[in-house]
């Protein structure tokens, strides 16, 4: 089997830092061209710099990581401190990563590797806003047909916002972004928080990765005890819902998770309900399917993925 090539887009972010770990445990099945990162969680310098932290965690110095868009794409920066911390990685030590900051921009590096490669050859996963990708695509949409297809978190529909009473956080703070990543015409599938909020961190299954013993699982652990705790109080929950993983977790093993073809589009007009996605799951609307809309998780299979593959690192 060759490994499929993916760019993962991203904010770090507990939940980020734990889907790139999992990415690095899963050398022959994902060849991660470059990591890019945007503001989100944190602001860039932040998002950057704790992307390259996480590779030299997870001794994959060897991959590229990028700086991208500082802010989205019309609105203003809206971050998620309360949720990660003041640092996006509370929970694990703080230093100045050996791992380098390329020089190019996430979005050069986009475009530069869709160019490079044949038609639908590359799997883009983002797990923040969705400006680096968009941006791109507005810059060069011959791109588009490059795209294998996009495998992302974000939205909600069921479980209504995480972040506003209707939106999920990644989608609010980008919404014009949103719009245009979903409007592409590549296969997309989606990671709302119908999906992600079905995978909780319960001490039992924070205790296993604890268990595992080495750095990365004491580094997972220290992170995920941290991010839980404010989910936990927020949703009453026993545990954090773990949602960026889930993107990774679907390219490793697609049986875990059940999804529906659908119609997704997204509210950038409403103040009130801004970043909302509109999923039209009963497909009431007859606007044409752009979305595999993930509605169905085996959680207890997916942190039995988890917690094997880390203990790879
Ligand atoms: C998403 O928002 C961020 O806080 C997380 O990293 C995740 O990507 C969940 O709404
Ligand atoms: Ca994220």
């Amino acid at each position: 089997m060759t490994a499929r090539p993916i760019i993962i887009d991203c904010d770090p972010g507990q939940d980020d830092a734990i889907m790139l770990l999992l990415a690095f445990a899963a050398p022959a099945e994902l060849d991660i061209l470059g990591i890019t990162t945007v503001a989100g969680n944190v602001p860039l310098n932040l998002t950057q710099r704790n992307a390259r932290i996480m590779c030299d965690i997870g001794g994959r110095q060897d991959i590229p990581v990028f700086a991208g868009c500082i802010r989205p794409m019309l609105r203003p920066l809206m971050t998620a401190e309360a949720v990660h911390g003041k640092t996006g990685i509370d929970g694990v030590e703080i230093y100045d990563p050996e791992t380098p900051l390329r020089p190019e921009h996430s979005v050069d590096f986009i475009i530069e590797t869709l160019l490079a490669a044949a038609d639908e050859s590359i799997t883009l996963v983002p797990t923040g806003p969705l400006t680096n990708i968009a941006m791109a695509i507005v810059r060069e949409p011959s791109i588009v047909p490059k795209i294998a297809e996009i495998v992302l978190m974000g939205g909600a529909m069921r479980e209504g916002g995480n972040s506003s009473p209707s939106a999920e956080f990644n989608i609010q703070v980008d919404p014009h972004a949103a719009h245009i990543v979903f409007s592409c015409g590549r296969p997309i599938t989606a990671m709302g928080l119908d999906a992600t909020h079905q995978v909780i961190t319960t001490a039992e299954r924070l205790a296993a990765i604890g268990a595992i013993g080495s750095d990365v699982g004491r580094a997972a652990h220290d992170m995920l005890e941290f991010y839980d705790r404010h989910d936990m109080e927020k949703y009453g929950s026993e545990g954090g819902p773990l949602h960026d993983p889930c993107t990774v977790a679907y390219l490793l093993a697609p049986d875990l998770f059940t999804g529906k073809q659908v119609n997704v589009a997204i509210e950038t007009q409403s103040d009130l309900t801004m970043g909302h996605t509109a999923v039209d799951f009963w497909r009431v609307t007859g606007r044409p399917e752009n979305t595999n809309w993930i509605y169905k998780v085996d959680a207890d299979g997916f942190y039995d993925l988890l917690t094997q593959h880390l203990a790879k690192l």
